[in-house]
């Protein structure tokens, strides 16, 4: 599931400068109950209109992409009551973020 983000925005920055090409990974506790986990590339970024159809199943536009990653990863998220989107990064590239409740111990 991370994985896939990780390599899709490892893919987004194929044409960036090698020192540009960080990929930060980063998790908070939103509240007790609750973590958001954000992973944030400097890559192409993403057109407002495709925000949500990126989600879609078969949704690509690479050569050779598949569009199932995002698809499979909301789903998983989704059945585990958390929330997938994405949003622009500041410094060029975009966020996607997740949350997902904190397993009670
Ligand atoms: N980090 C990202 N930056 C920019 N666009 C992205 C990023 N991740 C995904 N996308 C866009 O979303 C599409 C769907 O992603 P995904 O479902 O993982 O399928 P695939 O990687 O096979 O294309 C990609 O083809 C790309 O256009
Ligand atoms: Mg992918």
């Amino acid at each position: 599931m991370l994985l896939n983000l990780v390599k899709n925005g490892i893919e987004a920055m194929q044409d960036v400068a090698t020192n540009q090409r960080a990929l930060d990974i980063s998790a908070r506790l939103l509240t007790a109950r609750r973590v958001e986990v954000a992973i944030a590339d400097h890559g192409y970024g993403v057109p407002p209109d495709l925000k949500e159809r990126l989600f879609d199943a078969f949704f690509t536009t690479k050569k050779e992409g598949m569009g199932m990653g995002l698809n499979i990863c909301r789903t998983i998220i989704e059945f585990h009551e958390g929330q997938l989107w994405v949003e622009d990064n500041a410094g060029g590239g975009s966020i996607f973020r997740f949350t997902l409740p904190v397993a009670e111990t």
